[in-house]
C-alpha cells in the first residue's frame, strides 16, 4: 500500500518535537493530516506552515490520557476526512528520578499519558481501521528507554516497556487484516520535551521528589534532529518494520544486552542439576 500520498494521518504531540516533523514529512509525501495535542497554539502553527505548502490539516486539542478525548478525535477525523490510514500515537512526558523518591503522582501522570495514552489510541483507531478494510499502519512512540531500563528514567522506561510490549503484541495480531504496526524508539532527540512536560505536572511534582534532570552528556549517544527521526519513520512504515530506531549507537546496547540474557542459560545453570 502506498503509504502516504493520499492518505490520512493522525499525529497525536503533533504540536511539536518529533510529532510535528512526522507531520511535515507526511505531508511532503502528500498526506492529510490530523494534529492532535493538549497545546492548541502549537497545533496551529504546525497546522498554517504544513497549509502554507498546500498540505491539509486539522487540528484536535486532545488529552490522550483521557479515553473520551481520544475517541472525539478519531470521530473528528473521519468526519472531516471520511477515513484514516496511518495513527501515530506519539504524545509523551519526560520523568527523571530515582525510583526510590519518585512521587506516586509522577508514576501516574507518566503512565497516563505514555501508557495510557497509547492504549486509548489503540481502543479508538484500531477497530475502526479493522473496519474500513483497508489495511493502514499504527506507529506508536516508545523509546530507547522502553528497550533497556535506564537509571533515572525509571518511571519513564516502564511506561515506553508497556508500549514495546503492546506493540510487538499488536502487530501479530493485526498482521492478518493488513495493517503494519511499528513501535519508535528513538534515543537522543533535540526536542522541548523535558520543558514541555512541567506545565502538564501538578505543584506536588515540581522539584520536590523529582531529582534534577541530568545534563545530556550524562546519557551515551548524539542528540539528533526530530526531522531526522521523522525521515527514518518514514522508512520504517514503508518498509513495515517492527523496530524504528534512530541511532546506529543502539545496535551495541541492544547486543550487549541479548548478550546479557542469553548468559542466563550458562552451563553452570543449565541444565539444573543437584
Ligand atoms: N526527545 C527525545 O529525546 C525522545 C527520545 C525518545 C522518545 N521520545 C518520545 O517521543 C515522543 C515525542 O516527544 P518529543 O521529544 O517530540 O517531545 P515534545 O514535548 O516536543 O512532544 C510531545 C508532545 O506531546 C504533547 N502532550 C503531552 N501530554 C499530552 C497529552 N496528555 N495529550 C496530548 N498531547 C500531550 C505535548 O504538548 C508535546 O507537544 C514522546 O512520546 C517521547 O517520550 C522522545
Amino acid at each position: 500500500m502506498e503509504a502516504f500520498k493520499d492518505r490520512v494521518a493522525v499525529i497525536t504531540g503533533a504540536a511539536g518535537g518529533i510529532g510535528s516533523a512526522l507531520a511535515r514529512a507526511f505531508a511532503e509525501r502528500g498526506a492529510r493530516l490530523v494534529l492532535a495535542d493538549l497545546d492548541e497554539s502549537g497545533l496551529e502553527a504546525v497546522a498554517k506552515g504544513l497549509e502554507a505548502k498546500g498540505a491539509q490539516a486539522l487540528t484536535v486539542r486532545t488529552d490522550v490520557s483521557q479515553r473520551e478525548s481520544v475517541e472525539a478525535l478519531a470521530e473528528a477525523s473521519w468526519r472531516r476526512f471520511g477515513g484514516v490510514h496511518l495513527v501515530c500515537n506519539n504524545a509523551g512526558v519526560a520523568s527523571f528520578g530515582e525510583l526510590a523518591t519518585a512521587a506516586h503522582e509522577d508514576w501516574v501522570l507518566t503512565m497516563s499519558v505514555n501508557f495510557w495514552g497509547v492504549v486509548h489510541g489503540v481502543e479508538s483507531f484500531v477497530p475502526r481501521l479493522i473496519e474500513q478494510g483497508n489495511g493502514g499502519h499504527i506507529m506508536n512512540t516508545a523509546s530507547m528507554a522502553g528497550l533497556i531500563g535506564m537509571q533515572w528514567l525509571g518511571v519513564y522506561s516502564a511506561s515506553k516497556f508497556a508500549v514495546v510490549g503492546l506493540t510487538e503484541a499488536l502487530r501479530r495480531e493485526l498482521a492478518p487484516k493488513r495493517i503494519g504496526v511499528s513501535v519508535l524508539c528513538p534515543m537522543m532527540v533535540d526536542t522541548k520535551m523535558t520543558g514541555n512536560s512541567l506545565p502538564v505536572r501538578t505543584g506536588d511534582l515540581r522539584g520536590q521528589n523529582e531529582t534534577p534532570a541530568p545534563g545530556a552528556e550524562s546519557f551515551v549517544g548524539n542528540i539528533i534532529s526530530p526531522d531526522e527521526v521523522a525521515v527514518r519513520s518514514v522508512r520504517g512504515i514503508e518498509r513495515n518494520d517492527l523496530y524504528i530506531l534512530t541511532h546506529l549507537e543502539q545496535r551495541e546496547i541492544l547486543r550487549h544486552r541479548a548478550a546479557r540474557i542469553d548468559s542466563s542459560f550458562g552451563d553452570d545453570v543449565w541444565p539444573l542439576t543437584e
